[in-house]
């Protein structure tokens, strides 16, 4: 790493003297590092203006949601969802971040019961009583990235699927309570995974959340399976997702065939997730998205 002399400007980007800005903060990633800790590269750590921007885009998103949650019902196709959130996106001056990603054909992802994320909308499929289903929107304003998803219960949910739904959205909230300087991911993940197996429920291995501000996806990839102490360092600027997607039976997943992209739980059993975007601030968290 290059070296930076006290009243240089920061790395950053701030403008500010490195001995007012990130002097002090690199001294305490370099001491874990040194202990042979994951440490963040600087290129995930967000300055003031660039989390200013990340917040207006994560705004923006959960206006989108919200105008989904004032819609959804029984009887609507998951076509409908899609094209209320390009619609919405649209209208708030913002661009649906799926659409066209890595080849996605629609704005928005919709998975539905044994579905555990990537759902491709379709007017084929029709929203009925006692399904539930996660609505996944993510958002470019300006540059900057809005990620957050949230279930709806549909009619009557079933007793066993509902209270899926609401363990699922304790978890992330139980994870989110970890975030701080100089925690670690793997405190997350652990919660997480603890209360899921309280319920007898498993946690998806193979996805996981994400860094995320200045693109879609950036480091680090997060998951919710390691354990306390381990994974990266939480360092303040950092900006990434929680959302795990918490299975009722097996852990493991299948990927369609066809379309390359829903992927199903192994054993048909269902599935919940809801998402949370988060930055790391100097004294905890602030949830720029949800
Ligand atoms: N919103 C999803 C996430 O949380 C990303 C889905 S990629 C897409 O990471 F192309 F399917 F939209
Ligand atoms: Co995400």
């Amino acid at each position: 790493m290059e070296k930076i002399g006290r009243n240089d400007p920061c790395w950053c980007g701030s403008g500010k003297k490195y001995k007012k800005c990130h002097c002090d903060i690199d001294e305490i990633i370099a001491e874990h590092k040194l202990n042979g800790e994951i440490v963040p590269s600087r290129k995930i750590i967000k300055n003031k203006a660039q989390i200013d921007g990340i917040r207006e885009s994560g705004r923006i998103n959960s206006a989108v949601l919200d105008y989904v949650s004032s819609k959804i019902c029984e009887g609507c196709t998951t076509e409908d969802i899609d094209r209320w959130v390009y619609e919405e996106t649209k209208r708030l001056g913002a661009i649906p971040a799926p659409l066209n990603y890595e080849g996605f054909p629609k704005s928005v992802c919709t998975s539905i019961n044994e579905v555990v994320c990537h759902g491709i909308p379709s007017e084929k499929v029709v929203l009925k009583d006692g399904d539930i289903i996660n609505v996944d929107v993510s958002t470019i304003y300006k540059g900057y990235f809005g990620d957050a998803s949230r279930m709806f219960c549909i009619g009557n949910v079933s007793e066993e699927k509902r209270k899926l739904v609401e363990v699922t959205k304790q978890a992330v909230y139980l994870g989110l309570e970890q975030v701080k300087p100089w925690a670690h991911l793997g405190d997350i993940a652990q919660v997480i995974n603890d209360l899921a197996k309280e319920n007898g429920y498993s946690v998806v291995r193979e996805i996981g959340g994400h860094g995320i501000g200045l693109e879609f996806h950036e480091d680090p990839w997060v998951s919710y399976v390691t354990e306390k102490g381990t994974d990266m360092l939480l360092v303040p600027g950092m900006c990434f997702t929680i959302e795990p997607m918490i299975n009722m039976g097996t852990h493991r997943i299948n990927t369609d065939k066809e379309d390359g992209w829903t992927i199903y739980t192994a054993d048909g059993k269902p599935s919940a997730q809801w998402e949370i975007q988060v930055v790391v601030t100097d004294t905890g968290y602030e949830v720029v998205s949800k």
